[in-house]
């Protein structure tokens, strides 16, 4: 979601809890935890550049200029506000992708993390899922979009940068995904970046848990975006297998790490 529509004057509440993220969250140095300390130095705060970034902000940039127009389907949070699902490409471009800095951040969590097996849920035209296919192309991607046109328009960017190691299933989430992970002998790294309602977020993150061990990484977008999300935030932080959070604001990361103190941490990005 574009940074506008967060700070617009409707989301008070969302800019409250940003200014008490920023005066309360620590840098690097303000973690204790090796683990989280070596997650912050050698991931979170890389910010050298690299060519996949160049390439896949090209591609966004002929995204953003794209003046095609799609008929949406919104399975999401947002579908009973969609009178008009008649939206131009570049819309969609500029309005529901990660911007480039946490695109980039979820392309480092996901090298760092080395994952066999990556899934996101919540295509949309393929940015975020460029990023992963380029930070792992060792790992099979499976990515899922509820609406089959804006789908159509990612399997487009996909094929035009070469992701070769994604599979983009088209459906609700709902369906496709207990059946995914049913058939995955476990989760590596998972990207939930759709549908932010609260029951939605705790079933997707509760369709995890058969299949999380010490190495998962689960990322959970928009965690402050409402009153759920906030819930379903705090609810999974305090599930008993959950060990370590990080906060980010952005995104929230979620680790299943054994004989590990169980301890939620806040970071500045
Ligand atoms: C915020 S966008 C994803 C943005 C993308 N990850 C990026 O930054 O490049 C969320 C997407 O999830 C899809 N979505 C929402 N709810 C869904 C559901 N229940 N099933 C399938 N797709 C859904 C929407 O159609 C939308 O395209």
């Amino acid at each position: 979601m574009a940074l506008f529509s967060y700070f617009c004057p409707m989301n008070t509440q969302f800019f409250v809890d940003y200014l008490k993220h920023r005066l309360t969250a620590k840098s690097r140095h303000g973690t204790h935890s090796p683990f989280v300390y070596k997650l912050a130095d050698e991931v979170i705060y890389d910010f050298a550049a690299t060519q996949d970034y160049q390439t896949i902000e090209k591609q966004r940039k002929k995204l953003l200029n794209d003046d095609r127009f799609i008929t949406v389907t919104d399975l999401g949070a947002g579908s009973h506000l969609n009178k008009n699902n008649r939206k131009q490409v570049k819309t969609i471009a500029r309005n529901a992708l990660k911007k480039p800095s946490l695109a980039q951040l979820l392309y480092r969590l996901s090298r760092y993390s080395q994952p066999k097996t990556l899934i996101e849920l919540g295509t949309c035209l393929g940015i975020t899922t460029s990023y992963f296919s380029k930070a792992c192309p060792g790992a099979e991607i499976t990515t899922i979009e509820g609406c089959p046109q804006t789908a159509a328009v990612a399997q487009e960017n996909l094929n035009a940068l070469g992701c070769g190691n994604v599979q983009l299933l088209t459906g609700n989430f709902d369906h496709i995904f207990p059946e995914l992970v049913k058939t995955t002998p476990r989760l590596d790294f998972v990207y939930i970046d759709g549908n932010h309602r609260k029951d939605a977020t705790i079933a997707y993150f509760e369709t995890c848990l058969p299949k999380v061990y010490e190495g998962t990484m689960l990322v959970f977008d928009d965690i402050y975006w409402s009153a759920g999300m906030k819930e379903a935030w705090e609810q999974i932080k305090s599930h008993p297998d959950v060990t370590v959070t990080v906060d980010l604001f952005w995104i929230g990361l979620v680790f299943f790490k054994k004989g590990q103190a169980k301890e939620h941490f806040r970071l500045k990005v």
